[in-house]
């Protein structure tokens, strides 16, 4: 029996909306549930999910915040989603899960494989990790993608601020030596909703832990003046090291992800960051005519 009906959970944020945005494209009958109508930390209203497939998009998400609340960062990010993968598996249906390249924290010069070990520094980067051993320890039908830099057309993100800063700035000072690659919200949700379509029943017999990323790799400041000189902002960007932009919870230096073990389960062809960095500016302007593209 494939599957018809998909709950997404978390549907307001960036990749909650992305799902919504596809809806219409892919064969299913997609139920989403933003934190008002389904709140993942409340097992009871789980429980009553109506579906074949659970698309988990809810998350902690404010990285140096959960330094401060770190309770609310594991509540969210581990005991909930142990709730989530409680409720599959009684259910007997699969489960699809976000986590992070900050799980890594591995500063080897080469892209990191999914069999590398985990050294989460900081808060959200360890409830992450946590939520991901919930899953593997209690499902039995899951698929968890680690994924870096996500931006797109919803929610807020890095290239959104960058294009609201350069209506007041003419200089900017971003960091440099983090390296990674930005991956689009709207290919990450297609590239699932297509493995539902072609490859059903992959969480059980592919279950378990990939990279996915959009590919090639770049910095934020590389980003930054991509996402200007694309959109004809005159803004300087001045490269600084992650010394000078001191942030509360750590961040990896090296966020490069490699895509060998996703493509060869999936054989789903991935886009280079600077195309699909393209196709959101695209998606913006349609909503700013203000913005420029060339
Ligand atoms: N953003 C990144 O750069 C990045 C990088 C690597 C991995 N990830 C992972 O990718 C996934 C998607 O991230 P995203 O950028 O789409 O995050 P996001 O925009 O911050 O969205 C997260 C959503 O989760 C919702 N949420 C939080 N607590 C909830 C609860 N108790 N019940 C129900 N919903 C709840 C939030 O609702 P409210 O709007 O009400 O707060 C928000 O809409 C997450 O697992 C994240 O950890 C993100």
């Amino acid at each position: 029996m494939g599957v018809k009906k998909i709950a997404i959970l978390g549907a307001s944020g960036q990749l909650g909306q992305s799902f919504q945005y596809l809806a219409d494209a892919f064969p299913f009958e997609l139920s989403c549930y933003d934190r008002s109508q389904l709140d993942i930390t409340n097992k009871r209203s789980l429980e009553h999910l109506e579906t074949d497939l659970v698309i988990n998009c809810a998350a902690y998400t404010a990285v140096d915040l959960a330094e401060e609340e770190p309770r609310e960062a594991y509540k969210i990010n581990r005991d909930a989603v142990a709730n989530i993968a409680n409720v599959c598996v009684h259910k007997g249906i699969p489960l699809i899960h976000f986590s992070s390249d900050y799980v890594y924290h591995n500063n080897v010069r080469r892209p990191l494989r999914e069999s590398d070990p985990t050294r989460p520094k900081g808060v959200y980067a360890r409830s992450k990790l946590a939520g991901e051993r919930k899953i593997v320890a209690i499902c039995d039908q899951y698929l968890i993608f680690r994924v870096s830099w996500l931006y797109g057309p919803f929610g807020k993100n890095f290239p959104k601020t960058m294009l609201r800063l350069a209506e007041t700035h003419d200089n900017l000072r971003i960091v440099n030596d983090q390296i990674g690659a930005p991956t689009n919200t709207i290919d990450l949700a297609k590239m699932i909703l297509r493995l539902c379509v072609e490859q059903d029943g992959v969480w059980k017999h592919r279950r378990g832990i990939y990279n996915y990323c959009n590919t090639g790799h770049t910095s934020w400041a590389e980003m930054a003046q991509f996402i200007f000189s694309k959109t004809g902002q005159d803004v300087i960007v001045e490269p600084i090291p992650s010394v000078q932009y001191p942030t509360k919870a750590k961040r990896p230096r090296n966020s490069r992800l490699a895509l060998s073990k996703f493509s060869k389960t999936f054989g789903i062809a991935i886009p280079d960051w600077q195309t699909s960095m393209m196709d959101c500016l695209r998606i913006l302007k349609t909503n700013d005519d203000a913005l420029a593209l060339d």
